[in-house]
């Protein structure tokens, strides 16, 4: 499985790039609204763009279709590894097909049922980014979005990528890790929370506790 860190905020992607930690980076404008500051947005991507060796998803904002195509040939522009999103809705999946047909790779984003995600599949789609934590939020057993898209990808072998997004904890990854989603984006706390366990950090006191009693002995002994 892909990781993805869902953010714009610079330190947090230079942190995990340098780690090692993540796949590529999926921003939106909500995020960009509150990571980018007073930097022009597309300075803010150019340079995740050049912080992380792949894919770096851009939302669009215009909502009719030709205004979401060009400015997704704008955003492809700023660099190799772009992946232009757009939302989920009619004009989105037009604009969709024709920047796909341009050899431009799409994240449609806001699906919240499976056939959604078929219909973005359809559209030619790189990826399609079903919301996981809104659909818990409202009641919803968000994991059988995935369940079902995996089952409807796989029987018509469309290789459009599950990027299980709206990730709000730990365990939304693992279950769609075990589900299949081909990548999960979440936040740079739910990163960091995947690396922890207060048995791994228990067990190295120990470990290290009893190597400082084995020094000291044999300084004793010699
Ligand atoms: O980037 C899209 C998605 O991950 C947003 O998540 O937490 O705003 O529901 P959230």
């Amino acid at each position: 499985m892909k990781f993805f860190l869902d953010t714009a905020d610079l330190a947090d992607i230079r942190w995990a790039a340098r780690a090692g930690l993540i796949d590529g980076v999926t921003t939106n404008p909500t995020l960009m609204s509150r990571d980018a500051g007073d930097v022009d947005p597309n300075d803010v991507l150019k340079e995740i763009c050049s912080l992380v060796d792949g894919p770096v998803s851009a939302e669009v904002v215009a909502v009719d279709a030709a205004g979401m195509y060009d400015e997704g040939r704008e955003l492809a522009k700023l660099a190799e590894n772009i992946v232009v999103k757009v939302p989920l809705i009619e004009d989105g999946l037009v604009a969709a097909r024709r920047l796909a047909a341009n050899g431009i790779k799409v994240n449609v984003t806001l699906a919240f049922s499976s056939v959604q995600c078929l219909v973005a599949a359809k559209a030619g789609a790189t990826y399609v980014s079903p919301f996981l934590g809104r659909l818990d939020d409202i009641g919803h057993d968000a994991m059988e979005i995935i369940r079902e898209t995996r089952i409807m990808f796989d029987n018509y072998s469309l290789e459009t990528k599950i990027l299980a997004a709206s990730i709000r904890h730990p365990r939304h990854v693992a279950d769609a890790a075990l589900l299949g989603a081909d990548a999960a984006t979440m936040p740079p706390d739910v990163l960091r929370k995947l690396l922890l366990h207060p048995l791994t950090d228990r067990g190295l006191d120990q470990f290290l506790n009893d190597w400082s009693k084995l020094v000291a002995k044999s300084k004793v002994n010699a």
